[in-house]
């Protein structure tokens, strides 16, 4: 029996209801039924065990859906689009994964992470300065938003005037991802994002700069260790997971801090509550719903479920986090929550790169806001305001606040 309510997974109001079902599905439907998308069956998986097993388990699962395919037969995106999308780390198992990985990991090391923080105070800072400046503003495009796209610009070397140039094609695929006709849909925002990732490539190569995508090009020159595809590809998974991710921290961070008065102001008067408060939002509203597209490459039965060959799978980070076997009291946000081994960044081997990163940017951008800005509060009633469509993200279109 599939547990049907009739949701669009993809819609706000899933988001509104989704913690209620997920409490319902791990108790009696653990492997849900999401029904098909782009002719595949796709399945999610709800308890906390399980996730952590479906997302180290590379003998079962699949993130490369061509490793399936017989030879000859069609892809289900054409070429560009799946080169642009999967030739990246998140896209492949290993030897591939293994080797991408090696290679961009030196760039996001704790240390590399702790080098930015003086420009990550300088910015928080100034964007904090201007929210006081004007009495408030929307706290996702004015503060939430600016700051994370900044440093992932920086690092890899990308003009400040073009961040508006590619929020959209961002956007527009991150409201399609894991979802293979919407992707199908957003054709044209991709082709323009993989045009313009090219330009990068190629401008890089013409004038070389003490960046991340001269460094990249520079590995890609200089072997067989990356190809020109896997460049392009990995490009536009950082511009992509820069960008789309530290800004729901940021602002699904803020509006529980908004929602619980009582451990704002706990937080505001220690302090020492910094690390702990960081990853109980991280838990709390954690801006990956679910993981990325992963297949069954061979049949077999998981809690009364007949998984098939080429069938989709996602694991609910969202309900893994708040899964009472694994947390005390879980719809309870506890900043001091000693015992907290979530997984907003995933696990096993595709965890996430940037997580020394985003910690570090959360950390200083939430605790100086609520540190800074005493008197922040809601401008409309919480029934006001609502969460951004799409499967894959739990973000907030919009935050008005009063400081
Ligand atoms: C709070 C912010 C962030 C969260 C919650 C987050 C979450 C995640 C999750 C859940 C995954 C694994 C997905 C899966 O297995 O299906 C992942 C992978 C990844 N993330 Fe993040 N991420 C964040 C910020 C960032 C940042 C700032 C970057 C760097 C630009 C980044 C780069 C990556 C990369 C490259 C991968 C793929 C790793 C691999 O396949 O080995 N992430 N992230």
């Amino acid at each position: 029996m599939s547990l049907d309510v009739g949701l669009d997974m993809s819609s706000p109001e899933f988001k509104n209801r989704a913690y209620a079902l997920y409490d319902r599905w791990r108790v009696e439907e653990p492997v849900h039924s999401m029904g098909t998308t782009g002719g595949q069956q796709a399945w999610l998986i709800t308890r906390y065990d399980d996730a952590v097993e479906a997302l180290k388990n590379e003998e079962r699962f699949t993130k490369n859906n061509r490793s399936l395919q017989a030879p000859g037969e069609p892809g289900l995106l054409p070429d560009k689009v799946f080169g642009l999308i999967n030739n990246n780390l998140l896209g492949s198992d290993p030897p591939d994964h293994t080797r991408l990985r090696s290679i961009v990991s030196k760039a996001f090391t704790p240390g590399v992470a702790e080098s930015l923080r003086g420009q990550i105070e300088e910015i928080t800072g100034r964007l904090i300065g201007e929210l006081r400046q004007k009495g408030g503003g929307d706290l996702i495009d004015e503060f939430a938003f600016p700051l994370p796209i900044y440093v992932i610009c920086q690092m890899l070397g990308i003009p400040p005037e073009d961040h508006a140039l590619f929020r959209k094609w961002s956007d527009d695929f991150i409201a399609a991802a894991t979802d293979i006709e919407k992707i199908r849909g957003v054709q044209s925002s991709l082709e323009a994002f993989a045009s313009y990732v090219n330009g990068l490539i190629e401008e890089r190569k013409a004038k070389p700069q003490a960046d991340l995508i001269t460094e990249l090009i520079r590995v890609q020159e200089n072997g067989d260790r990356l190809t020109r595809e896997e460049l392009s590809s990995t490009i536009f998974l950082l511009i992509v997971a820069g960008h789309e991710t530290t800004v729901n921290l940021i602002g699904n961070g803020t509006l529980a801090l908004l929602e619980h008065p009582d451990q704002l102001a706990l937080w505001r008067g220690n302090p020492d509550l910094d690390s702990t408060a960081v990853e109980e939002l991280l838990r709390f509203y954690g801006p990956v719903e679910i993981s990325t597209n992963r297949w069954v490459r061979e049949p077999f039965e998981w809690h009364g479920k007949q998984l098939q060959r080429g069938d989709l799978l996602f694991v609910s980070l969202a309900s893994a986090n708040r899964d009472p076997s694994q947390f005390e009291d879980p719809a309870r946000l506890d900043l001091t929550r000693k015992k907290n081994r979530h997984i907003a960044f995933g696990s096993g081997i595709h965890f996430c790169l940037g997580a020394p990163l985003a910690r570090l940017e959360g950390s200083i951008a939430i605790s100086t806001l609520i540190r800074e800005l005493p008197n922040l509060r809601f401008v409309v009633p919480r029934e006001e305001i609502h969460w951004r469509p799409g499967r894959l993200m739990r973000g907030l279109q919009r935050l008005p606040v009063l400081v």
